[in-house]
């Protein structure tokens, strides 16, 4: 059958190590979908940055929104980041030009994924996003597939890398947070805006989505409740250790007889349990089924490689013609979340 024709836009991180993987993975990725992957355009802001990757086969538009308009492309893949802007244009011009559409945008979907779903739906595309929650774990396709006859109790986890090292490394080497911090700024983890990863902001961003997959919501990102590690001190950490316990970023989202609550907040967990033992940038997501118990799934959050391999696995389903929607049908809600103000106790 016809190849799948890929438009991308973002060229960093992610969007060059997509093109790598599709480039040094052509023929496995051909055999799995069924059919050839091709990228047809690319965009990013500076045509000009040296980029790690042959681009020489790619159209190039400068505009992400024309980009997404093109008659060649059949899927948009999103890599820019935002939670609106360029990013939030693009999208929707590509749903109205009829393409479905690959992000790893959590803060876009946040803030948009619900109006972006019904428009997606409205319009019988869709939009897939495996790599905006948990990187390179593929949490999304387990709740939505293999986990599809359980009505889920409870999702919790360690969504944020960067404050999973912070927080590690802070006990480790019995550093304070403020030097801690400038060591992961100087190491590159931190986003551009470092109140995003350290407020709890992104980790709640990720919350809200794997919140409204697994319950059955609209996407809330207002009503989950956010305290960053930006108050945790050296001395938190050592009496926590002394009770056997560490101190982790954790969200939880948990149907109580008031509804779906979300939280986002450090919280202590016991050292010897799977929470407790996860190091460094590493990301854990526990889902808990009515009918399959536990499920513990921990993995790389961020980074080229993982991330990229959730995106491809998103363009590998609709190569397949797997289309299902990820909210499910967002016109039908199964609960409602509960205001963050209502949910605090
Ligand atoms: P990045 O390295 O900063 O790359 C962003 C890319 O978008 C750059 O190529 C940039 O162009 C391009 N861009 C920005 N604004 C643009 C505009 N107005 N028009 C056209 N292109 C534009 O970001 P990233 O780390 O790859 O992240 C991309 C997305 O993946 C974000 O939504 C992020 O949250 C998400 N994500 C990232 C990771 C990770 O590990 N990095 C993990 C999970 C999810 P130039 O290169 O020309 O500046
Ligand atoms: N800043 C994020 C983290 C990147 O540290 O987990 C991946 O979403």
């Amino acid at each position: 059958s016809a190849p799948l024709r890929l438009g991308i836009a973002g060229l960093g991180t992610v969007g060059t190590g997509v093109i790598r993987l599709i480039q040094t993975e052509a023929e496995m990725i051909a055999i799995r979908a069924g059919r050839a992957v091709q990228v047809v355009a690319v965009s990013a802001r500076d045509r000009s940055k040296p980029r790690d990757v042959d681009l020489s086969g790619y159209a190039w538009e400068d505009d992400p929104v024309r980009l997404a308009q093109r008659a060649d492309v059949d899927v948009f893949v999103e890599l820019m980041g935002g939670d609106s802007g360029p990013a939030k244009a693009a999208t929707e011009a590509a749903i109205a030009a009829g393409k479905d559409v690959v992000t790893a945008n959590k803060a876009l979907l946040a803030h948009h994924g619900q109006a972006l779903a019904e428009a997606a739906e409205a319009a019988g595309r869709v939009i897939r996003f495996e790599a905006a929650v948990a990187g390179g774990i593929p949490v999304i396709k387990a709740l939505t597939e293999g986990l599809a006859a359980n009505r889920i109790t409870r999702v919790m986890g360690v969504m944020n890398g960067t404050c999973n090292y912070i927080l590690t490394r802070m006990e480790s080497a019995g550093l304070p947070y403020e030097t801690v911090f400038e060591e992961a700024r100087a190491l590159g983890y931190l986003e551009a805006d470092p109140s995003l990863d350290v407020d709890g902001i992104d980790a709640g961003h990720k919350l809200s989505l794997l919140s409204a997959i697994a319950f059955g919501t609209r996407v809330f990102f207002d009503a989950v409740e956010l305290e960053g590690i930006g108050r945790i001190d050296i001395a938190d950490i050592r009496h926590a250790a002394e009770l056997g316990y560490r101190i982790k970023l954790l969200g939880v989202a948990q149907m109580t007889g008031r509804g779906l609550e979300q939280r986002m907040s450090p919280c202590l967990v016991p050292v010897n349990s799977p929470l407790g033992q996860l190091q460094g940038g590493t990301n854990m997501v526990v889902i808990e089924g009515a009918a399959v118990g536990q499920i513990v799934l921990r993995g790389a959050g961020a980074g080229e490689g993982p991330t990229a391999s959730a995106v491809m696995g998103d363009v590998i389903d609709l190569a397949r013609g797997i289309r299902i929607p990820v909210f499910g049908q967002p016109a039908v809600s199964l609960a409602d979340p509960v205001a963050a103000a209502v949910a605090a106790p």
